[in-house]
């Protein structure tokens, strides 16, 4: 039972926190005269030994004692007597630990917000250094049109842009203090729970009870939050692991994030990636966790809730360790290969759209181009060559309005530098973009580097 029951072995993560909710409850009931001004002194003191023994790695954190709460309460008491008692007054396990749990994921989330900025600031560098590299879009994993590789790289610096939003928004809602509802249905006590949450930087202090000790939506809310990150993280690394590969060749993963293989020399795999991929699996499976440890509890804490701690506390170290690797492989670890990706998009008929809209320019209805230019392709394709090694004379078979500038839309350069609209591939408009994205990080006061 006793080690069953005992949460000390994960949630002595939560110390830090634990002493520092303590010690703003402790002031707080000095202030309101339920506690003796030497009993505020006293376990100030206490609890200044306690941090002391904790960093000294001397405190004894044993399964015994349960919990984080029991073993610091114990050990305050057997340092200074019984204001060591005292402490616990107008409080409860049941407030304490929501409070813990939440202080200690705003930090988390303070700290990931800063690996997320480095993560977007290192794609957005990228992209600006390479807003001319040519590489094929794709649909379907089928070369569709050209596209820059800056352009490719801000479609995730987009992602994590959003990523950051949704955490800076569920971080409104973790920043709610549960500590005065006591066990359940607040205290009897004159406490007050205002000046507690402007000493622990709270924006508010929870409006019921019953909610405030129960429900941990904000932990599923903010896992849920970090599983998107991890799916943008995924689906990078995947086409990373992709690009790698011989038959691609578009990127140069360094060394240092690869490994070799114990039986095949020639091998160099592309783990990190690999891995971010795989630990995008963990963390989606906290989400399912913590959502089926929600349903069906009925109001108001029940011991369910203890289970909240390590999917949280390993989402929380997922993602920093995902959004660490990643901007450090991005922005010193990555290289592309322009001449590998240009040659993929000459061979994929990238520029057919250019052809089917050069028709439309000169009065053939789309529908009838896309026709055209569809017949032209397969010839091209017979002959194993690309649409703008066709003479002009050949493609006029397929279409006589066909004029002798045809050959500039054809080009990769032309076909990117085309789309130069908001939102476009052209390298002007990817080189604005990476710049706004960067400035706009810089701008933020929470975002300096
Ligand atoms: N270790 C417990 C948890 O994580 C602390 C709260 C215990 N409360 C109780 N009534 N048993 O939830």
């Amino acid at each position: 039972m006793q080690r069953f029951n005992a949460s000390i072995g994960f949630d002595r993560r939560l110390a830090a926190v634990d002493i520092q909710g303590s010690l703003a409850h402790a002031r707080m009931l000095g202030a309101v005269g339920v506690l003796a001004a030497a009993d505020v002194v006293a376990i100030e003191r206490g609890m200044a030994t306690i941090r002391d023994e904790i960093a000294a790695g001397t405190f004894a954190f044993d399964v015994a004692l349960e919990d984080v709460h029991f073993a610091i309460e114990k050990r305050l008491t057997a340092l200074i007597g019984d204001a060591g008692k005292r402490l616990h007054t107008a409080r409860s396990r049941n407030d304490q630990v929501a409070t813990d749990t939440r202080l200690w994921l705003r930090g988390a989330i303070d700290d990931l917000d800063a690996r997320l900025t480095a993560l977007r600031r290192a794609f957005a560098t990228q992209a600006l250094a390479h807003a001319d590299v040519i590489m094929p879009g794709y649909t379907h994993l089928q070369v569709a049109q050209p596209v820059t590789f800056g352009h490719h790289l801000l479609a995730y610096e987009a992602m994590f842009a959003r990523d950051a939003a949704r955490l800076a928004d569920c971080r409104k809602r973790v920043n709610v203090m549960p500590l005065g509802a006591a066990a359940l249905a607040g205290t009897t006590f004159p406490i007050d729970r205002e000046r507690v949450a402007r000493e622990l930087g709270f924006d508010a202090v929870a409006g019921n009870s019953l909610d405030a000790v129960s429900d941990r939506d904000f932990a599923l809310e903010f896992v849920s939050v970090a599983s998107l990150a991890m799916v943008h993280l995924s689906r990078f690394a995947e086409e990373l692991i992709l690009w790698s590969t011989s038959r691609f060749a578009f990127v140069t993963i360094a060394d240092r994030f690869c490994t070799g293989s114990s039986i095949m020399p020639q091998k160099k795999n592309p783990d990190v990636a690999e891995l971010v991929r795989g630990k995008a699996a963990r963390v989606a499976g906290h989400v399912t966790a913590l959502t089926v440890l929600m349903k069906g509890q009925p109001l108001a804490y029940n011991k369910d809730n203890q289970e909240d701690k390590e999917p949280l506390f390993d989402t929380v170290d997922t993602l920093d360790d995902c959004l660490a690797i990643v901007a450090d492989l991005v922005g010193t670890g990555l290289a592309p290969n322009p001449d590998a990706m240009r040659n993929a998009a000459r061979e994929g008929y990238a520029t057919a759209t250019d052809l089917a809209d050069y028709l439309v320019r000169r009065g053939v209805p789309f529908r009838d181009a896309h026709e055209v230019v569809a017949r032209a392709v397969r010839a091209a394709e017979a002959r194993g060559v690309d649409l703008a090694e066709l003479s002009l004379a050949e493609l006029q078979a397929f279409a006589p309005v066909i004029g002798d500038d045809v050959h500039a839309v054809l080009t990769l350069a032309g076909s990117v530098a085309a789309r130069d609209g908001v939102g476009g591939t052209a390298p002007a408009r990817v080189r604005a973009a990476a710049q706004a994205a960067l400035a706009a990080l810089a701008a933020d006061p929470r975002r300096q580097p």
